[in-house]
């Protein structure tokens, strides 16, 4: 099969979240199946094309899109993605694509992404390649089985392509003005109330790939029932329920080429599950850089995230004043909303010894944290599958989070299912939204930190399991195949 890959953010070229780990990982290993596959994504003013040996596509040269009313005047690079052979395209269009972050607040944030996605089309035009799917993930590139049937529907070039659309994450839907049907130059057809892009007096691009797209996917199977639910659907349940028999869960994997302990070049210490003497000299190396003691019986307790209301961080602010008097120490890495930004920050100056923060974004850093930490808190009020409890588990670092989304899917409280005599808790959940509950499963893991065999067991039984993207990748092909035959039958 021939797969257009569609994403606005990919490791290792621009990356905020998530997003760009599956969009760096999953198109190799949908080439490892025997499928050709094509990425595409914006160059951001952060992509070093000399780093990359990103090329210019001369052979397409100037390629003229329309937005807004106006043509613009767009480019082409050519890379491969790292360690393989799929080919990376970047749509280069400075004035929107060189600003200060990756997405923005700008009023011309809709028409960035619409400019991105039309000339993914035009592009595939000008070289004749018409994918057999095209994969498209988030808002970023949900208006791109409208634009095919609307502004492109002269081209029969795309008349067998189907469309799967992925949700990373429903809390960013694409929600703007009615402004929008003109910048993407639509016909009014798709927007009228109620209709496939309106939502709530707005234009919705997520909406309207719903509507649209052969088959929708999200990733992972407990995330996929959540998306039904008033609670986690954001106002799309209703659509997604009309889908519900094309809609599935698939969760990510891991690129063990960029998380494992035993190759990881972003760690002083590599190591491995028969000796994990290694990992507490990461500890030791990361409290130093992080200003604290080391203290082999105070366990460290990690966080990287984004700061967002999505990660939980509301539940940690209720209980602030008894997590900090815990017997453990925190490292916490990440960016956001200024109030959690600001109750990190004070944790840190009135708990020096004991609370070290890093505000920003620092890749080395992360990987440290995952290596060098004895457990992870992830307490997210959402989370659509979540990588860093994953990698947590393959690092020996023993996650708690809430159980929801991914995280229900991929850690299994030890308490839980201990009782059962089974080998496989792997970590620490909760499941009401509350500081309290998240404050318990904190003290329950910190009690069985000082058990040492029993800390021992909770490290192996998630080191020991894989979660490949070759077994996921699996799933994906699967469904480009059904993809493709509804199209057909349509
Ligand atoms: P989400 O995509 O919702 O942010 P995920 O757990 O799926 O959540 O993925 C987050 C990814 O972004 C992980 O690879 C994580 O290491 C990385 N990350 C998040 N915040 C930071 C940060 N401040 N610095 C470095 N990496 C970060
Ligand atoms: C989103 C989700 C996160 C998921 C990631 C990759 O950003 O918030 O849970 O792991 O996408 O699919």
């Amino acid at each position: 099969m021939k797969i257009a890959f569609v994403s606005s953010e990919v490791v290792p070229f621009a990356k905020t979240g998530g997003l760009a780990d599956v969009a760096g990982a999953l198109p190799k290993e949908i080439e490892n199946l025997g499928n050709e596959v094509k990425v595409f994504m914006p160059k951001y003013y952060s992509i070093d094309e000399n780093k990359y040996n990103l090329k210019y596509n001369n052979a397409i040269g100037e390629m003229f899109i329309r937005t807004g009313g106006h043509t613009k005047s767009v480019h082409v690079f050519n890379g491969k993605l790292p360690g393989s052979n799929v080919d990376i395209h970047f749509i280069d269009y400075p004035p929107f694509f060189h600003r200060h972050q990756i997405y923005t607040d700008d009023w011309d944030e809709d028409e960035r992404f619409i400019l991105f996605q039309k000339a993914v089309i035009e592009f595939l035009q000008r070289i004749s390649w018409a994918p057999d799917v095209f994969h498209i993930n988030d808002w970023q590139t949900a208006l791109m089985p409208i634009l095919v049937k609307d502004n492109y529907s002269w081209d029969k070039l795309f008349d067998k392509s189907a469309f799967l659309f992925t949700i990373h994450n429903i809390g960013y839907q694409g929600r703007f003005s009615q402004d929008t049907m003109f910048r993407a130059e639509l016909n009014g057809a798709y927007y009228y109330p109620g209709g496939p892009l309106e939502h709530e007096g707005g234009v919705n691009f997520m909406k309207g790939a719903i509507h649209f797209s052969e088959i929708l996917t999200t990733v992972s199977e407990t995330y996929a029932k959540e998306l039904l639910t008033a609670e986690y659907g954001s106002g799309m349940q209703d659509f997604l329920m009309m889908r519900k028999d094309d809609l599935y869960g698939i969760i990510n994997g891991v690129d063990y080429d960029i998380w494992n302990p035993e190759t990881d070049r972003s760690i002083p210490f590599q190591y491995s599950m028969s000796d994990l003497s290694n990992k507490i000299e990461n500890k030791k190396h990361l409290l130093q850089q992080m200003n604290l003691d080391f203290d082999p019986n105070i366990p460290l307790i990690g966080i990287i995230s984004r700061l967002a209301i999505q990660k939980g961080f509301d539940i940690v602010s209720h209980v602030i004043n008894e997590l900090v008097h815990l017997n453990a120490q925190w490292v916490v890495l990440g960016s956001g909303e200024s109030k959690y930004e600001d109750m990190f920050r004070s944790m840190a100056y009135n708990f020096p010894y004991k609370v070290s923060f890093y505000q920003g974004y620092n890749n080395d850093l992360s990987h440290l944290i995952e290596a060098g930490a004895d457990m992870f808190l992830m307490p997210s009020r959402y989370e659509p599958c979540g990588l860093n409890q994953i990698y947590s588990i393959k690092y020996g670092t023993v996650p708690i989070v809430r159980k929801t989304g991914g995280l229900a899917d991929t850690v299994q409280d030890w308490n839980e299912y201990n009782t059962y005599g089974m080998d496989i808790g792997n970590g620490y959940s909760f499941n009401d939204y509350s500081g309290y509950a998240l404050l318990h499963a904190v003290q329950r893991a910190i009690n069985d930190f000082h058990n040492k065999p029993v800390w021992h067991k909770i490290q192996m039984n998630g080191m020991q399991k894989v979660y490949s993207w070759k077994y996921s990748a699996e799933k994906y092909a699967e469904l480009y195949a059904r993809a493709i035959a509804k199209k057909k039958g349509n």
